[in-house]
């Protein structure tokens, strides 16, 4: 027995080595934790209970069979953040560049698995040289195992993963079908072909940086919803991600104790411009409203005409999607509908209320838009509002025109509160706009064109540039004050804590990818 107890003892301590403290010191030496660490950091003292510690590849060929590690290149296993369980695994750079060998692939399996019969999150700390090169087909196939779980599992569990090294190849597709990505800035990238066979093939020089580092994936292609300065960064901003969402499909997210006061919020009444055509910032409307410092933005850097994020309202977790007047005029094109209806769908599948910031002039025109589909792609924010059966509420701000009014979660798809500040305007199109167009005749003919088109502009705004015909309609169920609109979206999103909706029975739509 105590021979037994001392080798176990000697398995142990091989496994905390890794591929070794030199490829440790060397891991150190790039800025990077070790796999171990970085789940030390990201989980509660002491709750980490490992599954595999032991597992070795089963490789002969190239001498594999001589260089055999424990754990195999991934540690795994679960534990808890902030006392609620999480499944974890973390790919071990150290151990064969963290590339993902049969074995490897068959522990994530296995807490995937675990993970969704438990109904816990997966998160997945990647930094891997992608397949394990010796090992051939049976890494490719791991792969796909884990693919095949990612998609099973999608709405089901949240899926988290975050790149904290290399992720190339086929490899980045794991991530991509997650729920959330995070990079760490300089030490992580993805891409499906790297630099060299970029040049190969176009011809084009670029760094892996250039290629697929955080910057061009947070701004360029959207591919990463949040970046990280650093490891201890990311497993920070991790945690903060998981404050916001419930455990499983089944649950709703966690609430934090809350004492209702006034909620008067009188600075949300000095932040419309007094001109139409002015700017402001719609991030200081969901701040004046959401608790104070909640706001967690998602994709901030990407399609940023829109805004979307988690706040808590009165201690509740609130899915906020708001177009930004800031950038292009908060119009919709075709990047921030994919980004918008990417994250309601996530709020969606997993309970968590939206509420809706409107001040959108309409979809971006132009040759551009048309030939990258933005009809394809605006449909998709379309369908996923008409989709989604959480609680929903639309306060619109200011303009709300055209078709990007019935998007912008109108009452007509499915909004179950929809509310308007006096200066809302919802209309087909702005005055102008619309006065060149019905009155082209009467201007043509005129005397004083520019004083009659200022005077047709006149007559079309006191008739549509407001919120009250919308209002009479039934299409605005109130027009309130913006130092209301706290207390006012604290007692709707209450009024709808208990909403049951469902869709009519079908295996799954056929959204418009
Ligand atoms: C086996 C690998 C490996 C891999 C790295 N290593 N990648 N072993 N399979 N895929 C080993 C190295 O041999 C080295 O071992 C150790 O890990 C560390 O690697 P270094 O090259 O020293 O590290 P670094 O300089 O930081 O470069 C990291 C790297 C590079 C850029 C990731 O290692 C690399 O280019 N690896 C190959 C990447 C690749 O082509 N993977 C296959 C992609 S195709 P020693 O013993 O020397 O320290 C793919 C398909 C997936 O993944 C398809 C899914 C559907």
């Amino acid at each position: 027995m105590k021979d037994k107890l001392s080798q176990l003892q000697s398995k142990i301590d091989k496994a905390h080595l890794g591929g070794g403290q030199a490829r440790i010191d060397k891991q150190h030496a790039k800025g990077k934790l070790t796999a171990r660490e970085r789940i030390h950091f990201l989980l509660d003292e002491g709750s980490f209970e490992e599954i595999g510690m032991l597992v070795t590849h089963r490789s002969t060929d190239f001498g594999m069979e001589k260089q055999q590690f424990y754990s195999d290149g991934v540690i795994t296993g679960y534990g808890t953040v902030e006392n609620r369980l999480v499944f974890v695994f973390a790919q071990d750079f150290t151990v064969f560049g963290g590339s993902l060998s049969e074995t490897h692939a068959e522990k994530i399996c296995k807490i995937m698995d675990l993970a969704a019969k438990n109904g816990a999150p997966v998160i997945g700390l990647n930094d891997s040289g992608g397949a394990r090169i010796q090992e051939g087909v049976k890494s490719l196939g791991g792969y796909a195992d884990i693919f095949y779980r990612n998609t099973k599992f999608s709405g089901v569990i949240p899926q988290i993963s975050a790149i904290m090294g290399p992720c190339a190849g086929g490899a980045v597709y794991s991530p991509a079908i997650t729920d959330f990505t995070i990079m760490v800035e300089g030490t992580s990238y993805m891409f499906v072909t790297g630099p060299n066979v970029v040049k190969t093939v176009t011809n084009e020089e670029v760094s892996a940086e250039e290629l697929g580092g955080a910057s061009a994936h947070s701004t360029k292609s959207g591919v990463t919803h949040l970046t990280a300065t650093n490891d201890m960064d990311c497993i920070a901003q991790l945690k903060k991600l998981l404050s916001f969402v419930p455990q499983n499909c089944e649950e709703k997210a966690p609430s934090l104790p809350y004492e209702i006061k006034d909620e008067i919020r009188p600075q949300l009444g000095k932040i419309i411009p007094p001109v139409v055509s002015q700017p402001y910032d719609i991030r200081e409307v969901v701040e004046g409203i959401m608790d104070e410092e909640s706001f967690f933005e998602i994709h901030k850097d990407y399609a940023e005409n829109i805004v979307v994020g988690f706040a808590r309202l009165a201690g509740r977790s609130v899915g906020i999607v708001a177009n930004q007047p800031m950038n292009m005029a908060g119009v919709l094109d075709v990047n921030s509908s994919k980004k918008g209806a990417r994250f309601v769908r996530f709020c969606d599948c997993f309970n968590i209320p939206l509420l809706v910031l409107v001040d959108v002039p309409g979809f971006l025109p132009g040759t551009d838009q048309e030939w990258n589909a933005i009809i394809t792609n605006g449909a998709k924010l379309l369908y996923a509002f008409s989709e989604a059966t959480v609680p929903r509420v639309t306060l619109i701000t200011r303009k709300a025109y055209g078709g990007a009014y019935d998007v912008m979660n109108s009452k007509h798809i499915g909004a179950d509160l929809n509310l308007a500040w006096p200066s809302a305007e919802i209309a087909v199109m702005g005055a102008k706009g619309a006065s060149e167009i019905i009155f082209r005749k009467e201007i043509k003919s005129a005397d004083d064109p520019a004083a009659m088109l200022k005077e047709k502009e006149a007559e079309y705004a006191e008739k549509f540039a407001n919120p009250f015909s919308a209002t009479e309609r039934g299409f605005i169920d109130e027009v309130i004050l913006p130092e209301q609109s706290r207390r006012k979206l604290i007692k709707a999103f209450a009024m709808l804590e208990n909403k049951v909706d469902h869709l009519p029975k079908k295996k799954h739509g056929n959204m418009p990818l």
